[in-house]
């Protein structure tokens, strides 16, 4: 049965159908077609049927963020769909679920790759959102190393000296690395390759956001977390809608003027840490 007969309907690119991205596409899907893309197959179907079954339109295609090829696919995939009004970056692991090499492929490398592909295929007025994290803001980096992680072309990044070495030193300086790498590449590529285009993008940096990957932190990590929790002005954890709320205003167009920039979404834990309220283990 055809629920949608409207043909004039943009297209909203999902890489990573995760708990937070699929809570942003509810929020601006109606009336869309949504491209799902997802690593895992079986999360594409089951995040693809609650979809559908609450009204939206969807397509799935599995992709690896971490091959260029299979993202320049899933991109040809969606500007094949109609015009391409959104993109949503979340494919991301945290801390710990994986290597520091892993982390470095897929949080830093894989989303400036991603970057890079749709400003190809973004409309004029369309809008990217790549979800960062808090840990950008944890630490600072010289002056020197920011700029190369902002400007660097990507098929040079993994070449970096500050990649290769100290950027995969643990998995947590990866995370933050990585997740400050996502601030410089969105800064740089509003200002030139998606600016060229006629699209904005920004990302957002959650804090503490209860999905799926959040338990596998607190599980591994969870006194550490704790102890972030009581001291931030929130106390309390976030949840995905609250992203999403943030997302849907930023994908907008009335955040038309808002482009290069980030959303940092903490519960105000990186405003305890900057007053000495908290600090890292
Ligand atoms: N949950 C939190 O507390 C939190 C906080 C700050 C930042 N983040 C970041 O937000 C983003 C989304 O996190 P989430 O909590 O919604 O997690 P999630 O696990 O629900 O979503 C991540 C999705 O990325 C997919 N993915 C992983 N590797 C991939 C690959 N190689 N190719 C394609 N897809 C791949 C996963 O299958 C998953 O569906 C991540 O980048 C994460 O680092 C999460």
């Amino acid at each position: 049965m055809e629920f949608n007969l409207n043909q004039n309907r943009s297209v909203i690119a999902l890489l990573g159908a995760g708990s937070m991205g699929c809570a942003i596409t509810k929020r601006i899907g109606a009336n869309k077609t949504i491209l799902l893309g997802d690593v895992n197959e079986k999360n594409l179907e089951e995040r693809a049927k609650e979809l559908r079954y609450g009204g939206y339109i969807v397509e799935t295609c599995q992709v690896d963020a971490l091959d260029q090829q299979s993202v320049r696919n899933f991109a040809q995939k969606a500007a094949g769909l109609g015009p391409v009004k959104y993109f949503i970056d979340t494919a991301g692991a945290s801390p710990n679920q994986a290597t520091p090499e892993h982390i470095v492929k897929l949080d830093l490398i894989a989303t400036a790759v991603a970057i890079d592909e749709f400003s190809k295929v973004i409309v004029r007025g369309g809008a990217g959102l790549v979800i960062s994290s808090q840990t950008g803001y944890m630490m600072s980096f010289p002056e020197d190393i920011e700029k190369q992680l902002a400007l660097t072309p990507t098929d040079k990044l993994s070449e970096l000296d500050f990649v290769k070495n100290e950027a995969t030193a643990n998995q947590g300086i990866a995370y933050i690395a990585a997740k400050r790498a996502n601030h410089l590449r969105v800064q740089a590529a509003a200002a030139t390759t998606w600016g060229a285009a006629g699209a904005r993008i920004n990302t957002i940096s959650p804090g503490i956001i209860v999905t799926p990957l959040a338990y596998d932190e607190f599980e591994a990590a969870g006194e550490g977390y704790q102890k972030m929790i009581e001291a931030s002005p929130a106390r309390r954890v976030g949840t995905s809608e609250e992203i999403a709320a943030a997302g849907a205003f930023l994908l907008s167009d009335e955040a038309s003027f808002i482009t290069g920039t980030d959303l940092l979404i903490d519960g105000g834990v990186i405003a305890s840490m900057k007053t000495g309220k908290f600090s890292l283990q």
